[in-house]
């Protein structure tokens, strides 16, 4: 897919499609809009009439447009006037998607209300993101050669189109997510933790250096809370470490690492889950493809980056070795944690792999992981949850999610609830009370680190469960452009 920047008058415009957003405050066809409208012949607001289109609902109408320079038009609808790159993504990307397989040569994007680059940047990555066919990685049958063309070119089109550097970054950052989405979206027979160890070793031919700790280089620095979790399956864990060129050579007080939990499958363990919907838990290795993904991207925008991308890998199964509840494990860091439920698995491979990157010389952490249902029942798919300390570098992760169209939103970390975790048997247990259970999550985390952290929760927001006018079912590649962004920025700063 080409993409550019164009300041031109969207009646001005040629191409095959012209998007169109209609926003909830538009009742009256007034404005920006009356004045396209009235370029095609009042062909929008007869579409909207007609009841073509819903202005209520997510929705899309395509029809001819009339006497302007663009053939037709496809009206997008579903999205707040206002909400900047985050509004600009979805609407890209619902614009590519609903054009999945038509044959558009050249699409125009209408980014109304003057967005700044951001906003460019990020319709760039919704457009790229929209065009994404998760059959694609393993079905043979169903597609046509027709359905699976994507549109050729997209231009954006508003009041102040950025350089073309500004677009073409926004590539590199799409396909930086794309891949991250891909390798989430893996089945776990195929994408197990040695597998993963293969993929990150491919990011040496983009300038990284590549650790993997396997299992005896594991047990000699004693992260038992990682290898408890991984013995009971066949696959054996690794410890994924990517490092930019720029890590070596940062200032010692200023070394950011991305942790992600990487869980190939969580079946639970012996504290097995329910088998309605257990293949979505392929996904649970969302975070550990978010950093690998991100670290790939900055590795080509910036390699001088001081980053370092982690990622704990194991598969969590039931079997004659696999860890029981009540088993006490020691963590890297001294402490011993009683086992109490099988199935709060990310937390223990966190606890090792958080505390490993400090080890190593991070001074700036923040992880990303599916670690809890209660995420995915507070926040739905729309919004990751963190959590930070101090609050201020959590503010940097928030500018950058803000920045590239991701919604994150901050929840407390109430270290009050560390009494939840408290063992008869070891310094802390992994799995405390229901209730606060999305807070008390972060809480046990907290127990592992000792340098400015931020926590996100991606449990919901990592993968769709069904089909959306924005997105396919399947993972989204949820929070690599902000990783990308948070990188850039602290290299800056
Ligand atoms: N991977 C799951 C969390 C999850 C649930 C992600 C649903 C995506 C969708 C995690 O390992 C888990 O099982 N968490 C438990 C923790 C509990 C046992 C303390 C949970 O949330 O129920
Ligand atoms: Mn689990
Ligand atoms: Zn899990």
């Amino acid at each position: 897919m080409r993409l550019t920047a164009e300041s031109t008058d969207p009646a001005a415009t040629t191409a095959d499609v012209l998007a169109v957003p209609i926003y909830r405050e538009d009742n009256e066809i007034t404005g920006d809009l009356g004045a396209l409208d009235e370029a095609t012949g009042g062909r929008i607001s007869a579409a909207i009439e007609w009841g073509e289109f819903n202005i209520l609902e997510h929705y899309t109408a395509l029809f001819e447009a009339g006497p302007i320079a663009a053939d037709r038009i496809l009206l997008i609808n579903g999205v707040r006037r206002g909400r900047g790159p985050w509004r600009a993504r979805r609407i890209a990307s619902t614009a590519t998607r609903r054009l999945q397989g038509h044959g558009v040569k050249r699409l125009a994007i209408w980014l109304r209300d003057g967005e700044d680059e951001d906003g460019y940047a990020a319709a760039g990555v919704g457009a790229m993101q929209g065009t994404y066919r998760p059959y694609a990685y393993y079905g043979r049958q169903r597609d046509t050669p027709a359905m699976l063309r994507s549109v050729e070119e997209v231009a954006l089109i508003g009041e102040s189109a950025p350089p073309q550097e500004v677009i073409d970054r926004a590539l590199a950052v799409a396909e930086g997510v794309e891949f991250g989405r891909t390798l989430a979206n893996r089945a776990a027979n195929d994408l197990y933790p040695e597998k993963m160890a293969e993929v990150a070793r491919g990011l040496e031919a983009d300038g990284c250096a590549v650790e993997v700790l396997d299992v005896p280089a594991m047990q000699a620095l004693g992260m038992g809370a990682l290898l408890g979790v991984g013995q009971g399956a066949t696959h054996e864990p690794r410890l994924i470490a990517v490092r930019l060129p720029g890590w070596e050579k940062a200032a010692a007080d200023h070394r950011l690492a991305i942790v992600g939990k990487g869980v190939c499958f969580d079946s639970g363990g012996i504290s097995i889950k329910p088998a309605e919907k257990m293949e979505e838990m392929k996904h649970d290795k969302s975070g550990a493809a978010a950093v690998i993904a991100a670290a790939r991207t900055v590795a080509r925008l910036a390699p001088d980056t001081p980053l370092m991308a982690v990622a704990p890998m194991v598969e969590n199964l039931p079997g004659g070795n696999a860890q029981r509840p009540g088993d006490v494990v020691k963590a890297m860091n001294g402490k011993t944690i009683e086992v109490t439920n099988t199935d709060a698995e990310g937390r223990l491979i966190l606890a090792d792999a958080l505390h490993w990157a400090e080890t190593q010389g991070a001074t700036h952490l923040v992880d990303v992981a599916t670690l809890t249902g209660a995420a995915s029942i507070a926040f739905g798919d729309l919004i990751s949850a963190y959590f930070a300390k101090p609050r201020d570098w959590g503010a940097q992760v928030q500018a950058a999610a803000d920045a590239t169209g991701e919604w994150f939103w901050e929840m407390p970390l109430a270290t009050e609830y560390r009494t939840a975790y408290d063992s008869a048997h070891a310094d802390i247990v992994n799995s405390g009370s229901r209730e606060g259970s999305l807070i008390k999550s972060a809480v046990f985390l907290h127990d592992f680190v000792t340098v400015p952290w931020v926590h996100v929760d991606i449990a919901g927001s990592a993968y769709l469960t069904s089909d959306r006018a924005v997105n396919p079912k399947g993972a989204l590649g949820t929070a690599v452009s902000t990783l990308v962004r948070l990188a850039l920025d602290y290299a800056a700063g």
